[in-house]
């Protein structure tokens, strides 16, 4: 069963049950400074878990592309990746335990077919306050599912938030206990890795996690304790990858359809067959999953850089590179690039936006191309020579041709060289002190995006859809909105134009931004279908990424003359007046046809 059956049976099963469908949110999440990445279906829903009325009703499903770039050296086993797709359904205070996992064993055994011998599932052990979760046991008993195949296991394994076990959650953040469901492949040998028996959560590759029911229940107070929510959720998060690989039986999930085209790819390109050798192996499965992210990345208008998104975004292309040349062949950008193209078939917006995505991952790449021949170079003979390669070495090379750390101790690796921990601490020290570090710029960052909204970026949200109607107003109707993020610093808007703006025409869009500030505009929000959206009028982005029903911003008079009308979900300030003055700092052309500019308060 390929994916894209999966994904239509996952979705029809629950909009069987009573569910509706949502729209996934972009990976990048322009109103949100404290996430870099969407990186679970519940991100967009916290509100709701909490309390808040969902305009679509109690029983949602979707299904999300997450990034999870915590680890990318995980990447390297057969069943990681930076990014993947999570099928997701919820129950906002609706149904609870005992449907959920009715749900996901009908789903899983009578949908997909998955014999029920193979499945085995873990239950919440008890922990932080919370009692052992006993009802779970006995529902799943009721199912059939054999004591054996029950297992229950402790908070750090069965307890889900965006922060981690009970301990870990910051104030007002939510989670719960949660039972997993987990496929076992009789091809691997149990003993083989660790030289004991494994458990069904246990990470040798023996049991693979293939379903997470969250049972979202919990929120934590300012003074450390865990409440009940006022309603009992339901949050559940499968991986299409690792189900797919279930499906066929197979712990190697880039044997799945999505990855084998560019797989056949990269043998064509360094003549090394897959799984011909462990080591190679890891190299495949690297390039074809930080392609993947990479390209998704591009096409909602990341662009590689030296901060934040951007960077994370170079650290992937530069990785890809890198393990061409560990498979003994490097790589030009534009062949780079070709390889890439293979996901176009899958992945919608990525087929949509391919110029823009095709001239970024070249230009990266050929660039990173040409510093990884020199510092390649630089770095091998200095190890022939015997020179002590040390974090100031690594921190130089970094910087002279933005050589990532790993790549260097991957190469002193290869030449049997161990990188102390003392030394990375030196590397990591420069690196603070030239604040090049995403992770210093993405401090206070949760993986999950925990934090609301601030003064600062609520005010820059406005400022986005004020700088979007002058720059329509001043420059044509052609103007779309491609892109957009805001960070507490900056706004950053990506749209669609032909050239640069000269100066005359900048000023003239901040200056006409800054009179509607003056003028103290009134912000209104209004519900409405999108069909009666777009026939008033309002500016929307991404049509098919909303759902039937859309809150439209009107900046001006609701009933009069307005000056922006924006489909958008906020948040936004009352009065434009709010906002103080908006200062554009810099223009770029990202692509053909695009160009970025970035503004802040002032
Ligand atoms: N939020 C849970 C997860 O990401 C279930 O969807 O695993």
């Amino acid at each position: 069963m390929g994916t894209d059956e999966i994904r239509e049976k996952y979705l029809d099963f629950f909009k069987k049950k009573g569910h509706i469908e949502i729209t996934p949110s972009p990976l990048v999440i322009d109103s949100d400074p404290t996430t870099l990445f969407t990186s679970s279906g519940m991100q967009q829903l916290a509100p709701y878990l909490k309390g808040e009325k969902h305009s679509k009703g109690k029983k949602l499903v979707d299904i999300q592309p997450s990034i999870r770039m915590q680890d990318l050296d995980e990447v390297a086993d057969n069943r990681h990746f930076s990014f993947f797709e999570m099928l997701g359904n919820w129950s906002l205070g609706d149904y609870f335990k005992k449907d959920q996992l009715g749900f996901v064993w009908e789903f899983y055994t009578k949908e997909l077919g998955l014999p029920p011998e193979k499945l085995y599932v873990s239950v919440f052990g008890g922990g932080g306050g919370v009692p052992k979760d006993t009802e779970s046991f006995e529902i799943w008993k009721k199912i059939g599912v054999s004591e054996s195949h029950i297992h229950f296991y402790d908070a750090e394994k069965n307890w889900w938030s965006r922060a981690g076990t009970p301990d870990q959650m910051p104030p007002g953040e939510i989670g719960g206990p949660d039972s997993e469901i987990f496929y076992e492949f009789d091809s691997v040998d149990h003993r083989s890795e660790f030289g004991k028996f494994c458990h069904p959560n246990c990470d040798c590759g023996k049991f693979l996690e293939i379903g997470n029911s969250v049972f979202m229940q919990y929120q934590k107070t300012e003074n450390g304790e865990l409440i009940e929510l006022p309603q009992k959720n339901v949050d559940f998060g499968g991986g299409l990858e690792r189900i797919a690989a279930a499906i066929l039986d197979d712990p190697d999930v880039f044997h799945i359809d999505m990855f084998s085209g560019i797989i056949k790819k990269i043998e064509k390109e360094t003549g090394i067959e897959y799984n011909s050798d462990s080591i190679k192996d890891k190299s495949f499965r690297i390039i074809a999953d930080h392609l993947r992210t990479s390209v998704n990345l591009l096409s909602e208008g990341v662009i590689p850089g030296s901060k934040l998104h951007g960077y994370a975004l170079r650290r992937l292309i530069r990785r890809s590179m890198f393990h061409f040349h560990l498979l003994g062949s490097g790589i030009s950008g534009g062949a780079i690039s070709h390889m890439a193209e293979d996901y176009r078939r899958f992945y919608p917006n990525v087929d949509k936006n391919w110029e823009l995505v095709e001239e970024n991952l070249t230009s990266e790449a050929t660039r990173f191309e040409a510093a990884l021949k020199r510092g390649l170079a630089k770095l091998t003979k200095s190890v022939s020579e015997g020179k002590v390669i040390n974090g100031e070495f690594a921190f130089d090379l970094y910087q002279t041709e933005g050589f990532p750390l790993e790549l260097t101790m991957e190469i002193l690796k290869q030449n049997g060289i161990v990188f102390s921990t003392e030394e990375k601490n030196a590397f990591e020290s420069e690196f603070e002190k030239h604040k090049e570090s995403s992770r210093s710029a993405s401090a206070g960052m949760f993986k999950g995006g925990l934090a609301e909204a601030s003064v600062v970026t609520t005010k820059l949200h406005t400022a986005t859809h004020l700088l979007h109607a002058a720059l329509r107003q001043v420059l044509g109707e052609h103007v779309g909105q491609k892109g957009s993020h805001i960070t507490p610093e900056r706004l950053r808007f990506d749209f669609s134009h032909a050239q640069k703006l000269t100066d005359e025409e900048m000023d003239r869009v901040e200056g006409l931004i800054n009179l509607k500030i003056k003028e103290n505009l009134q912000v209104t929000p209004k519900a409405m279908s999108l069909d009666q959206a777009i026939k008033e009028g309002a500016m929307h982005f991404f049509a098919e990424k909303y759902g039937n029903e859309v809150k439209v911003y009107i900046i001006g008079d609701p009933n009069g003359i307005w000056f922006s009308k924006e489909v958008c979900g906020g948040p936004h300030v009352d009065h434009t007046g709010e906002i103080g003055g908006v200062k554009i700092t810099k223009q770029e052309k990202i692509g053909s046809g695009i160009i970025r500019i970035y503004a802040t308060l002032g």
